[in-house]
């Protein structure tokens, strides 16, 4: 069975874009078969698509036409009995073309009296598709009824637009869902029992009447709106927690785009999503078609799919068993009311839960000045046992929205509950391998009994922290000693922090105060850090850009590049260098052999300090407890951290020979200008010495070198089979994949493809487009290329983690480098495991091959 649609724009804009549809299909199809008058004289509607055959769920099939009448809703209300002639001879044309059922969008049916006017001039039924626009609306908010948890005696909905027929289905049902109502109509209608009449008694106890929105800002939350004049509530005026749901076109709200605030919810309620079991047609291009309808267009599909020729959802009253009959139909073909979108773009749980505080009032309103109350809050919080859902909806709320967006579209959103070694444990006690050992921090495999006992003992034995400065610290004292004499070089002192970055920027401020020169030379792609100060030396533009301007006279330097770094160490304003020994986060790129002692020498030619930032290369992690020691350089100054303590306390240190300290701080007016309340307290150097010690005890650098060989070695016999592998680089167990899967002149390609499949003469059109245009397409088909290459990496960590249970990921600045940097603690048997996912995954993606 065919059916027709007849849509319109709800806004300007969309009414524009018809506007253009109609100009470019008609010179494409005046390109295509010549001038013809008659193809540009005028029209009644605007042809839109045809789905030549649509699928359902159930194998049942149809097909349609989709028109759009070229108009506005202001303009069609502005003279509807015109308009009502203009959709009879809409659904007349489509009548010719084969149609037996018509769809009226929006303020199509509205102008013929809900469709009962269109109707009875119709030769076909007709159907307004409100009913599973109802129906669509309806379960959106059951939906997050159940989200928030929501009791329907305790929230009043506000239904927007009552007694229109949509809003009417709606109350019906909600009312026998338990919820209070409280309805808002016209200004004008006066005559409330009129209007209750509608509604069948016994509900109306719990249903007020109001003709002015600001009667409802305050009481209610929850809203459902579906008027015709659209544009009725001010966004502004909801209440933290406010979630509307906006029915049916045009919106009811005062906004056209997603609101910027994030304590309110606005989501698209009249609409439907096919499943991918639903095939729409259109796939013979290879473009499928958004599974996404208004709930009035894929009511008409429904019908037609269930050969259903009669008249549906017409008038005033839609019956509620109807509206339920067309949503159980609609299900049955796969179209459902979920997932919630919000101006088109999709809401997840996450976005809804977020909301959840202003719905429990009775635990997360407490008097913030009684203390009993704070308490219990606390109480509760920490007592719940959260189910993942839980946390991820916290972590979005709370910490870093995109970053739980960001995990959950690589299906890499995990929560874990237990660590140990090199293994990690969801909450159903699933173990994964862990190969980002905390970004390098976990040399010693995660909670190492040694560290853990040590840090045990000290607590039960209540030893002092944080005393550093009223008191000298016996185990940070220890450890300031231990590490001079284990580091390369002539180190004499030790200044303690607690991260990387920290560590860094103690050493910018000792090579300022030392040299008295402002400027450091550092590499290109380095990463050191992203405070300021550390991020001024951060060879990274995509961590630079939003902090400028950073410290001044900072000198980059390419990498690998002797000429270029002698020619920045002779400036009179340079007086240090920073480098790592092998750049980590930068992709994991080792320098050419006699790089790192060139160097050295270059620095005591130009009197230039030398530091070393082995935060990521330090501790057995390259194959000797320190990658300086594969040179034999010997640095002014070195830092560490992550590891340092055995991944239980953060900790950094900055060493540097006792010569520069003096210089800088020595004196009773400097010895103080750089300090930190919670570095070099007892407890974290108390972890950190037994983390050397067991360092060293398990000669975990031997290890990491004869292992990483190994690893490197098996990795390189898989990727010498598959060109999308670049390199695979790196030393010890500081290993990195290098893809290198090439999408350049990919997309270029397909836009050409699509359009030589097309009729007319698409690359004039490209040819004739302006200058400007053309080069902003271009270069965003660029950026678009390598973004396609990032991706392709990306399903790396995706299928490690989802097929293999192995955790991976890219590394800070490049996106197309899977660091491997395992607990040194790893076994032969874990590196197998991982060998042979990598081995799989390659095989199963080598449909990428070039
Ligand atoms: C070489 C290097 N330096 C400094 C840092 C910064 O350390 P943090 O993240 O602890 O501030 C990192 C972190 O990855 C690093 O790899």
């Amino acid at each position: 069975m065919k059916f027709g649609f007849i849509a319109h724009p709800t806004s300007v804009g969309l009414k524009r874009y018809v506007k253009m549809l109609d100009l470019l299909q008609r010179n494409t199809q005046d390109q295509h078969t010549g001038y013809n008058r008659e193809l540009w004289g005028k029209a009644n509607l605007v042809p839109f698509m045809n789905f030549a055959k649509i699928t359902s769920a159930s194998g049942a099939t149809c097909e349609g036409m989709i028109k759009y009448m070229p108009l506005i809703a202001e303009e069609m209300i502005a003279d509807p009995r015109a308009i009502a002639e203009r959709v009879v001879a809409g659904v007349e044309e489509f009548v010719a073309d084969g149609a037996e059922l018509v769809g009226l969008g929006g303020f199509t049916s509205i102008v013929g009296r809900r469709g009962e006017a269109t109707a009875a001039k119709s030769p076909i039924p007709i159907t307004s598709g409100n009913s599973l626009t109802t129906y669509a609306g309806y379960k959106a908010l059951m939906q997050i009824k159940e989200w928030l948890d929501i009791n329907p005696e305790k929230e009043t909905v506000a239904i927007v637009g009552y007694p229109g027929s949509i809003c009417l289905a709606l109350s019906r049902l909600l009312l026998a869902e338990g919820f209070n109502l409280k309805l808002l109509h016209r200004a004008g209608h006066k005559d409330k029992a009129e209007m209750l009449s509608h509604l069948p008694e016994q509900y109306h106890h719990r249903v007020t009447l109001t003709g002015d929105p600001d009667d409802l800002y305050d009481e209610c939350k929850l809203f459902a709106g579906a008027t015709s004049a659209g544009g009725v509530i001010d966004v502004a005026k909801l209440q933290p927690g406010s979630i509307f749901i906006d029915v049916a076109l045009p919106r009811d709200v005062n906004v056209d785009a997603r609101p910027a605030r994030d304590d309110i919810l606005i989501i698209d309620g009249g609409c439907v999503t096919a499943t991918d079991a639903v095939k729409l047609g259109g796939e013979s291009l290879n473009v499928t078609i958004k599974q996404q309808l208004n709930g009035c267009m894929a009511e008409t599909i429904i019908l037609a799919l269930e050969q259903r020729r009669e008249n549906y959802s017409l008038g005033r009253y839609l019956e509620p068993v109807k509206v339920l009959e067309i949503g159980e139909l609609a299900e049955k073909h796969g179209f459902y009311a979920y997932p919630l979108a919000s101006f088109g773009e999709r809401i997840d749980r996450q976005h809804v839960t977020n909301l959840k505080r202003y719905y429990h009032q009775d635990i997360y309103a407490i008097d913030k000045g009684d203390t009993s109350q704070r308490l219990t809050f606390i109480d509760n919080i920490i007592a719940q046992d959260p189910a993942k859902e839980d946390t991820l909806d916290r972590h979005h709320q709370f910490i870093n929205p995109m970053m739980v967006e960001f995990l959950k579209q690589q299906r890499c959103d995990n929560v874990f509950r237990k660590a140990q070694g090199t293994m990690l444990y969801d909450n159903d006690g699933t173990g994964y391998l862990d190969m980002v050992a905390g970004y390098g921090c976990l040399n010693l495999g995660h909670n190492p009994s040694a560290v853990s006992q040590a840090v045990k003992t000290f607590l039960d034995e209540q030893g002092p922290n944080f005393i550093q400065y009223i008191s000298v610290p016996e185990h940070t004292a220890k450890l300031a000693e231990v590490l001079c004499h284990l580091a390369p070089g002539e180190m004499g002192r030790v200044f303690f922090s607690n991260s990387g970055t920290e560590a860094v920027e103690a050493a910018i401020k000792l090579a300022k105060a030392a040299t008295g020169k402002p400027g450091i030379a550092y590499l290109k792609n380095s990463y050191h850090g992203k405070t300021l100060g550390a991020l001024s030396i951060t060879g990274r533009e995509k961590h630079r850009k939003y902090f400028q301007p950073l410290i001044q006279a900072m000198v980059e330097v390419p990498f690998a590049d002797l000429d270029a770094l002698r020619e920045a160490l002779q400036r009179d304003d340079v007086g240090a260098l920073m480098l790592e020994p092998i750049q980590g986060e930068g992709g994991v790129h080792v320098p050419p052999a006699g790089y790192l002692s060139a160097v050295q020498q270059i620095c005591r030619d130009t009197g230039t300090l030398l530091m070393v930032d082995e935060i990521q290369t330090g501790l057995a992690r390259t194959g000797k407890l320190f990658a300086c020691e594969w040179e034999g350089i010997e640095p002014d100054v070195l830092m560490l951290s992550k590891s340092l303590s055995g991944g239980l306390l953060p900790i950094g240190a900055t060493l540097c020979r006792s010569d520069v300290w003096q210089r800088a701080y020595g004196t009773s007016d400097r010895f103080l200008v750089h300090t930190s309340t919670f570095g070099g307290g007892n407890l974290a150097s108390v972890a950190a010495l037994t983390a050397l010690r067991e360092i060293v005890a398990q000669d975990l650098a031997a290890r990491a070198d004869e292992l990483g060989s190994y690893f490197k070695s098996e990795l390189q016999t898989i990727a010498d089979q598959y060109p999308f592998i670049a390199e695979i680089r790196g030393q010890g167990l500081m290993l990195g994949i290098q893809f290198e899967q090439t999408f350049d002149g990919a997309v270029a390609a397909s836009a050409r493809e699509f359009a030589t499949r097309l009729p007319g003469d698409w690359h004039s059109t490209w040819k004739f487009l302006p200058d400007p245009v053309r080069e902003h397409l271009q270069a965003a088909m660029t950026r678009m290329e390598q973004t396609l290459g990032e991706m392709f990496c990306l399903k790396f960590v995706t299928k490690f983690c989802l097929d293999h249970q192995i955790l991976t990921f890219v590394t800070a600045n490049s996106s197309t480098v899977i660091r491997i940097q395992p607990p040194l603690v790893i076994s032969k048997p874990e590196i197998d495991r991982f060998v042979s996912a990598f081995a799989s995954v390659c095989e199963e993606l080598s449909t990428f091959l070039d």
